[in-house]
This record gives structure tokens, C-alpha cells and sequence, in this order.
């Protein structure tokens, strides 16, 4: 596998880890974790958004799933000193962990993955929650997939709206579509 272009790297750790830091951090409260919960983190990338769950997880337990080992090697450097945080290579379209989570968030991912595989993506997402567990869910709309796909998606795996879904512009960002959904019984 080549390495990462520096300049992506660099680009991430000034967008992502630095400047969006107060994004990311918002986003994460919207979960309102006690401290104690296991939440899984699916395509955390170089680890701009796990670093706020961690730091929300005093006496629970972080799962950071990526397909890319690269990326996610710069996330394991990055939440070194979390040790309740583990690092995972996996595609999301077959892996699972069932009944596992209390909590999953999925940050600007689903779009990324091939059309054809995020079906299977959002069951392996839901079979890896516990009963009552939380999706965390946002993407972009400006590219990748259509929000009426997305809902669609989540329909398909029985999840709904735990509070109303929206829309918001964010610095750097741009035009989101956000929300936070829970399995129908
Ligand atoms: C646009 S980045 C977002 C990273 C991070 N969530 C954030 O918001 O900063 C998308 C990430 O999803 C990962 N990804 C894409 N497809 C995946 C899959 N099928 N399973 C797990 N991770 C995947 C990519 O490797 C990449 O790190």
C-alpha cells in the first residue's frame, strides 16, 4: 500500500484536527455520553472526531474502525494516550460485532463507501448495536449520495429518527445533513 501524500496528511491535521476541532467536539456532546458507554467510531480516519469521544469516555471503551490502516494509524498515535480506545482495519460492508455498542457514530463515511455495499454497511451497523443503542450519523450533501438515499438506507435497516434530522453549514465543511436514529424494536 503506498503511503499518504504529506500534504494530505497536513491538510487533515490543520482542517480536521485543529481548526474543526470545535465542530467535532459539538457533534460529540450531541451524544450526551455518561463516561461509561462502548462506542464504536466507524471510519474515524486520522481520528479529528474519536479524540473528543475518548476524552467523553472516562470509564467506557472506544472502537475506532477503518478500512484504511494508514489513516488509521495516525488516529492510534494520535489517542496514545487513551487506553481505553482500540484500532481496528476493517470494512464496515463486512464486519460486525454483534450487540456490542451502546453508541455508533459514522462522520462524513457512508457517501465514501461503493453504492452497492451500504446496505449491507447499515446492517452490520445495526446488528453491532445493543438493544436501544444510538446512530450518530452525518454526511455531506454537496456529494456522494443522495439524502433520500441515505434515509432509505436507514429505513431498510430498521432505524429511526430518535429526534428530528438536519440540515446545517458548517466552517469548512459546508451543507450537512445530520441526525441520530435508533433501531426500531
Ligand atoms: C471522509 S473520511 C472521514 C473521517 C472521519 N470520520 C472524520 O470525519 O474526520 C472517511 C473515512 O471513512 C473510511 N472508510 C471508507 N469506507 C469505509 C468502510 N467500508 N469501512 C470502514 N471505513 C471506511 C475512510 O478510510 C476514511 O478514513
Amino acid at each position: 500500500m503506498r503511503s499518504l501524500p504529506r500534504l494530505e496528511i497536513l491538510t487533515e491535521e490543520l482542517l480536521g484536527n485543529r481548526l474543526g476541532a470545535g465542530v467535532y467536539q459539538r457533534w460529540v456532546q450531541e451524544l450526551g455520553l455518561t463516561g461509561t458507554e462502548r462506542v464504536l467510531e466507524v471510519g474515524c480516519g486520522a481520528g479529528a472526531c474519536a479524540r473528543h469521544i475518548a476524552e467523553a469516555l472516562p470509564a467506557g471503551s472506544l472502537t475506532c474502525l477503518d478500512v484504511d490502516a494508514r489513516w488509521l494509524a495516525i488516529a492510534h498515535k494520535r489517542l496514545a494516550r487513551y487506553e481505553q480506545t482500540e484500532f481496528t482495519v476493517g470494512d464496515i460492508a463486512t464486519w460486525k460485532r454483534a450487540g456490542a455498542f451502546d453508541a455508533i457514530v459514522v462522520h462524513f463515511v457512508l457517501h465514501d463507501i461503493p453504492a452497492d455495499k451500504r446496505a449491507a454497511s447499515l446492517g452490520n451497523i445495526a446488528a453491532s448495536l445493543k438493544p436501544g443503542g444510538r446512530l450518530l450519523l452525518r454526511e455531506p450533501t454537496s456529494h456522494g449520495m443522495a439524502i433520500e438515499e441515505l434515509l432509505g438506507l436507514l429505513d431498510g435497516a430498521r432505524f429511526s429518527p430518535r429526534k428530528p434530522a438536519a440540515y446545517d453549514r458548517l466552517p469548512l465543511m459546508g451543507e450537512t445533513f445530520f441526525g441520530e436514529w435508533v433501531l426500531s424494536p
